[in-house]
């Protein structure tokens, strides 16, 4: 959509097949995966009709087409973030491998016994897990910043926590399971006055205002693909230039060699030292086109809607108290989890389906969050730029129904 077009979220709705195979669908399960609009499905397929071929050293044309339409993505793809250079941009399966990436590459190379790297109880597993490997490996040490009885991080247990031993923070830009934002700004400023690295989990943050990263001052920033439009397989770890040369391979074989033989080998210089193999050629193409849609809408329009949309569901929610909306006066990004008193969140997302609403329900991969809340699970209703009015309010309906259902 033009930007001087006034927003329609019906026409944005338009642009996604899916919903014209599954006309009465609600899909409200953003945060897990989005829907996918034609001019990414269209960006894949005339890639693959025109330009399909292996890339980087091709000695024929195709090859050149393919090799520049991956570059092409990387530069588009760094111009959306601002990157101070396409090289900062590496491409992995999405967010999950881009933090392994990070921990095993830089943590390996630079962590010692008695390091210690904090992570946010918000944290997706995403974010913690592979730390906590690459801990047990050099002897680092992971300790969890906790969270206020509202769910948000504790920034006087985080303060207190920063010594010089810290070498890394890792924090969401938007927590998955809650929504909740947090302060990254003073967080980052004061992570790097104690000399640590901060690692910024963008998977949920960038599809919901986007990222300026080098307003955001981190050293790491991770996000997937499938989050923000675009496909699945591929994704992106950013680190600025001085950082990736001082990083060693984590991944080897094919495309991330300099020159091999069996007295020693060397590698590629940043980005194509940590792009090991084939790399989703197709999807790279489709995750630029992805970003291209985006940033031919405004913005921060779409985030109102979400917003509002949000606002909308949880005022609604009101008049059945049996719910209880989780970090409800937190800043949060457009995305809800509830919890309900008395039943299990399973039975009504099962009983929503029903209705054709599309929810989430469990932990979300944020284990130590629903810990820290003292719940086995929550149900997660996540909103984008084509969900409607009309969609929250036919959840309303189908949420009132299924409570007196259940009840
Ligand atoms: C905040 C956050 N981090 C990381 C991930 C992992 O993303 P992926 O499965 O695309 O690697 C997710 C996915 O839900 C997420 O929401």
């Amino acid at each position: 959509m033009p930007m001087n077009v006034p927003f329609s979220a019906a026409r944005i709705r338009d642009e996604f097949p899916v919903f014209r195979h599954h006309p009465d669908l609600i899909y409200l399960d953003n945060a897990a995966t989005t829907q996918k609009p034609l001019a990414v499905l269209d960006a894949e397929r005339r890639f693959y009709e025109t330009a399909n071929a292996n890339i980087h050293r091709a000695a024929h044309r195709l090859g050149s087409a393919a090799t520049d339409a991956f570059e092409g993505a990387r530069t588009r793809i760094a111009a959306h973030l601002n990157a101070a250079h396409p090289d900062e941009v590496l491409f992995t399966r999405g967010t999950t491998e881009a933090i392994n990436l990070a921990a095993h590459s830089w943590g390996r190379a630079h962590l010692r016994p008695g390091d210690v790297i904090l992570l946010s109880t918000l944290e997706h597993h995403a974010n913690i897990v592979p730390w906590q490997l690459v801990a047990q490996a050099t002897g680092a040490i992971v300790k969890p910043i906790p969270l206020d009885a509202d769910g948000t991080i504790d920034q006087r247990a985080f303060l207190s926590l920063l010594t010089p031993a810290i070498r890394l923070v890792g924090l969401t830009q938007c927590s998955n399971a809650t929504g909740v934002l947090p302060p990254l700004a003073p967080m980052i400023a004061a992570a790097k006055a104690v000399g640590a690295l901060v690692m910024i989990d963008g998977a949920q943050g960038i599809a919901h205002g986007g990222v300026d990263l080098q307003a955001l001052g981190a050293d790491f920033y991770a996000f997937s693909g499938h989050k923000l439009y675009g496909p699945t397989g591929v994704g992106v770890l950013w680190a600025r230039r001085e950082l990736l040369a001082k990083m060693p391979p984590w991944q080897a074989g094919g495309e991330m060699i300099d020159r091999v033989s069996f007295d020693g080998t060397t590698f590629a210089e940043p980005p194509f030292r940590f792009e090991a193999g084939t790399p989703p050629i197709a999807q790279a193409v489709g995750l630029a086109a992805a970003m291209d849609w985006l940033a031919g809408h405004d913005r921060d329009t779409l985030l109102r809607h979400e917003l509002a949309l949000r606002e909308r569901f949880e005022a609604g929610l009101v008049q059945l108290d049996c719910i209880r909306v989780l970090s409800a006066s937190a800043p949060r990004g457009p995305i809800t989890a509830l919890a309900f008193d008395g039943l299990h969140p399973y039975d009504v997302a099962q009983f929503l389906d029903g209705y054709g609403v599309a929810v989430r329900v469990g932990q979300h991969c944020a284990g130590p969050l629903h810990q820290a809340l003292g719940l086995n699970g929550s149900l997660r209703a996540s909103f984008a730029a084509y969900n409607t009015e009309a969609d929250v309010d036919a959840t309303l309906a189908a949420l009132a129904t299924t409570l007196e259902q259940l009840a």
